[in-house]
């Protein structure tokens, strides 16, 4: 029943091969406090606020007031804080390229067992349309194999709606997208 959980999917314990230590040994420990990952989003505050000001992200955001960059500091310094709060930077070719936030949720109805959290992401505008979005999203599904993910499009925000759709949502409760675990995940998860 053990597996072990890859990037490209699970894998059978007695199918793992010899790893050189000094490579792909590089762990993201998104939960534990003081990780390296919060140190290189700390590192990233500058350039996510260049994306959280520009006009084409501001247009589709729930708010779509600019923030200052005093603002942006207290918002990402209380995301970071969030024990909660899983905040990971898409990076390209070593080079950040865009955030997917999850915001944990409480269980939902339509899968009570299951952990839920709603899903932000936003891309660098000047990396848009070469499918960081689709890629990031297929990682979050295998990732949180055993949770619900929903996401919220904003009307006329046909970018995201076409991406969400794409990546298997589909609408639900409240106007939002829903992505739902196959029952094998919440039943290994528990
Ligand atoms: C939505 C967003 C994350 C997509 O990221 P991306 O990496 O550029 O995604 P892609 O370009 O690979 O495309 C996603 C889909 O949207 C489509 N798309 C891209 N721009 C579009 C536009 N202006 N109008 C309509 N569809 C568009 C693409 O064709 C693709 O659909 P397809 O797979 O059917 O071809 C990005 O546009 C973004 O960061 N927007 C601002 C923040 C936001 O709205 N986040 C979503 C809410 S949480």
């Amino acid at each position: 029943m053990a597996y072990v959980q890859t990037v490209l999917g699970r894998i059978d314990p007695s199918d793992l091969g010899v790893t050189l230590p000094h490579e792909h040994t590089q762990c993201a420990l998104w939960h534990v406090e003081n990780r390296w990952d919060y140190w290189q989003l700390t590192r990233d505050e500058a350039v996510i606020l260049d994306w959280q000001r520009d006009p084409t992200t501001r247009r589709f955001a729930r708010n779509p007031a600019v923030p200052s960059a005093e603002e942006h500091h207290r918002w990402f310094a209380a995301r970071l804080a969030d024990p909660d709060c899983l905040p990971t930077v898409i990076t390209l070719d070593g080079a950040p390229a865009g955030v997917l936030r999850l915001d944990p949720l409480e269980p939902l109805p339509r899968a009570p067992q299951a952990p839920a959290f709603e899903v932000s992401i936003l891309v660098a505008p000047q990396r848009r349309g070469l499918g960081i979005a689709p890629e990031a999203l297929g990682f979050l599904r295998r990732w949180q194999a055993a949770a619900v993910i929903v996401a919220e499009v904003l009307p006329g925000n046909e970018a995201s709606a076409a991406l969400f759709r794409a990546a298997g949502y589909r609408p639900g409760d409240a106007g939002l997208l829903y992505s739902d675990p196959a029952q094998s995940a919440i039943a290994l998860s528990r």
